[in-house]
Order: C-alpha cells, then structure tokens, then sequence
C-alpha cells in the first residue's frame, strides 16, 4: 500500500466549528498567544491558562469531525494513512483515523508542570474531569497542566513525524497556514518524487519552492476531490 501522509493544521477544523488561530477572528486575536500559549505565561498566571484550555476541551464536547476528517479516515482501506495534526482536538481520531500524531499536544490530557514531557505523567482526562482546578495535582506533586505543547517548547513528536515524512509516497497539508516551525519545515523532508497536495480555501506560501498541486477550497470538499483523483491514480 502506497504511504499517504497527511499534515493538518486549524482549518482542518473550522467547518467542526472550531476556530483557527490566523484568520479574522481568530483565537490569536481573543486571547493574546504570550498569555495562553507561552510557558512564561502559565508561569505567570497558572490560572488564565488552564481556564482557557478547559474551555477549549468543554468544546470538543460540542463539536464533530467534519466529513473533511471523515473522508480522511475513509482513505485507510486503500492507502497506509498517517496523520500528523498540528491540533490538539480529537476529531481525527472520533473520525476514525487510526494513526494520528500530534506535534502540538493533546486537549484531552494532562500532564506534570514540572516535566510535562515525562510519559510517566501525561494522562487522558476522562469527559467528567475535564474542568482542571488550580490545585489538582500530577503523580509528582506539581500542578496538573495542559498537555500542550506551547511557543518556546521543544516538540517531542517531530520525530516521528520527520520519519513519516521521509517515507511518504503522497503528502497533503490541510488548513494550515505554515507559520509555526518544526511543522512547516515538514514538507523540506518529503523526497522531492512524491507528489503534493494543498488543500485550503486561502492562499499558503510554500518556501520551499517545489511544485504544488493546490486545492483551493474547504477541507470538505476539497478532500472530496482529492479523493476521487488518488483512487483514480491508484
Ligand atoms: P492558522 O490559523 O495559522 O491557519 C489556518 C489555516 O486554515 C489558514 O491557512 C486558513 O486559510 C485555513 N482554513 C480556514 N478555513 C478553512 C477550511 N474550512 N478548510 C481548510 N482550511 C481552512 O492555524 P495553524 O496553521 O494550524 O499552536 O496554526 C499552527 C499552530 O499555531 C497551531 O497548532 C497553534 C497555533 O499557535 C499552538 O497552540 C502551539
């Protein structure tokens, strides 16, 4: 089976209702990024920072994937599917997508403060505790944080990801607008054969230079039509 592997980023989401980062009313523009997404933040008001992620994990209890995501994970009997998503919702995997990789953390669980890499401490939150307290602690003591992985941290998955990357046979990158590195960089490992798809309704720079085949619509139907053209490629 040829290796299909798939980078996705915000917009993968927005048609679950889930707001990117980027756009014109983007979360970036409510919640100032060094506040909520910096580890100098947290340090700064521990507080801020955890209510907003247990308000981004309440959504994930109101939201669906998107036949976008759905579409994904219906590729899996034809290709070895990898994702690897910059989100840290869960709707590939409610999808149905069996390998996701998560380069920026995951909403549904927690980890140490103190190592919030240590595997030992990162721990998927039932729905019921997904309100995390001041005062709720890891195994070791410190407070329970967000397992997200913020500006200025090291991305542990990259990793993986790069392997990925490197063996993929066809790579697409959906609803992302490539501005956060390691994840932008990605697509400098893909051997230059492999074809690429981009799927997003805006313009994306690409720096690398290497030709794109461009898909400029939703993830929805875009996915749709990149569909129907790898199983006729096939
Ligand atoms: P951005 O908000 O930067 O980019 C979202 C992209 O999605 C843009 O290119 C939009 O044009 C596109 N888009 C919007 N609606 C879409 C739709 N219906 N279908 C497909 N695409 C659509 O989000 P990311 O690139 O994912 O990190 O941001 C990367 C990282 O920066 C995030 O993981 C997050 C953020 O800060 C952390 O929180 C650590």
């Amino acid at each position: 089976m040829k290796k299909l592997v798939i980078l996705t980023g915000a917009g993968m989401s927005a048609e679950s209702g889930i707001s990117t980062f980027r756009d014109s009313g983007g979360l970036w523009e409510q919640y100032p990024v060094e506040q909520v997404a910096t580890p100098e933040g947290y340090r700064a008001n521990p507080k801020l920072v955890i209510d907003f992620y247990n308000a981004r994990r309440k959504e994930l209890l109101r939201v669906k994937p998107n036949k976008g995501h759905e579409l994904i994970a219906s590729l899996e009997p034809y290709f070895d599917v990898t994702v690897i998503t910059q989100n840290v919702d869960n709707l590939h995997e409610r999808a149905g997508s069996t390998r996701v990789i998560h380069l920026h953390g995951e909403l549904t669980k927690v980890t140490s403060s103190r190592e919030p890499d240590n595997p030992a401490y990162i721990r998927e939150l039932k729905p019921e505790e997904y309100d995390v307290k001041m005062g709720e602690l890891a195994p070791d003591g410190s407070q329970l944080r967000p397992f997200i992985v913020w500006f200025g941290e090291v991305v542990p998955m990259i990793e993986t990801a790069i392997d990925y990357a490197e063996q993929a046979d066809i790579f697409v990158i959906i609803g992302t607008s490539l501005n956060v590195y390691p994840a932008a960089g990605l697509l400098n490992y893909v051997p230059s054969r492999v074809p690429v798809y981009l799927i997003d309704p805006k313009e994306v720079t690409i720096v690398s230079g290497r030709k794109v085949h461009v898909i400029r619509k939703g993830a929805s139907e875009g996915m749709e039509e990149l569909k129907n053209m790898l199983l006729k490629e096939r």
